[in-house]
């Protein structure tokens, strides 16, 4: 429980609780992203030019991507919550952290090479694929709204070398209304220990005005930019760029002996 009910803001702040999510949770996640990413640059303008029209469907964008990642064993979403005045938890927060690298593949979070809930993954993919051609998302542009995943394979060289095993961040949300409380270090606070433990190094692409936020966090070195590479669709896109909270030489030797 973090209780930062004074700070030297001098904001009145409520106490908060990091955990793991629940999947019944998953709309209440979706929700949360959307209102955090509305005015983002490119979850809002680039990728959902309509969604003051169709906020329904934006909401459905980050749902039918949650509901997949959830059966990605390499992938974790963490929630930060608060209790209302009737007792019940109500999320504010939320974070994905993805475990990045040869080890997460071998042991793929303790899933064996032949577990058939590897298969949750994939048909999950699938099912929500035939359902975005039947119900397509008409928050989004038609060119744009699978940018991400068209320029993923031009930043693979980045997790190479002693940054190949890695804890990265691939969302982070605070509701507005609970920013500046402590939330958003909070669950990043959770990969930073997590990476500690297991001696890897912790990445994340920062959105655009989002950089002395990671630096406060901890990340030390800049590196690399999401539109990187010829070609790289994401280059269009404000922000972008990678952060790193590296592991020391002689830490990855000593791990390697
Ligand atoms: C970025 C975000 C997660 C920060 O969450 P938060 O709970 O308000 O952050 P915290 O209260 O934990 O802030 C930690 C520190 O960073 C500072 N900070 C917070 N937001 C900042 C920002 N946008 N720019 C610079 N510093 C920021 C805080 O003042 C605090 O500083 P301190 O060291 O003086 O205490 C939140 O603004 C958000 O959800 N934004 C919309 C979605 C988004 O952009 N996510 C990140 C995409 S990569």
């Amino acid at each position: 429980m973090h209780d930062a009910r004074s700070t030297r803001h001098g904001l009145e702040h409520r106490a908060f609780t990091i955990r793991p999510a629940l999947f019944h949770e998953l709309p209440l996640i979706a929700k949360l992203l959307t209102k955090a990413f509305w005015n983002d640059a490119l979850f809002g303008d680039i990728i959902h030019p309509y969604r003051r029209e169709f906020p329904e469907d934006n909401e459905l964008y980050w749902l039918r991507r949650a509901r997949v990642n959830w059966w990605d064993w390499s992938l974790i979403y963490l929630v930060s919550v608060v209790t209302d005045k009737g007792g019940e938890e109500v999320i504010t927060g939320v974070a994905l952290w993805a475990r990045i690298g040869d080890e997460a593949r071998r042991t793929n979070m303790k899933l064996g090479s032949r577990d058939p809930r590897r298969l949750l993954k994939p048909l999950t993919q699938a099912k929500t694929n035939a359902e975005a051609r039947t119900w397509p998302n008409r928050a989004a542009s038609a060119e744009h709204e699978d940018i991400i995943e068209r320029s993923y394979h031009y930043l693979d060289d980045m997790w190479t070398g002693k940054r190949a095993e890695s804890w990265y961040l691939e969302s982070l949300a605070v509701d507005p209304n609970f920013h500046k409380q402590g939330q958003g270090r909070a669950l990043v606070r959770w990969g930073f220990e997590q990476a500690e433990k297991e001696g890897v190094c912790v990445s994340v692409i920062s959105g655009d005005g989002k950089e002395d936020f990671y630096k406060r966090c901890g990340f030390e070195v800049q590196d690399g930019w999401s539109g990187m590479g010829e070609g790289n669709p994401l280059a269009i896109a404000p922000g972008g760029l990678m952060f790193w909270k590296d592991v020391k030489i002689d830490e990855v030797a000593s791990k390697n002996d």
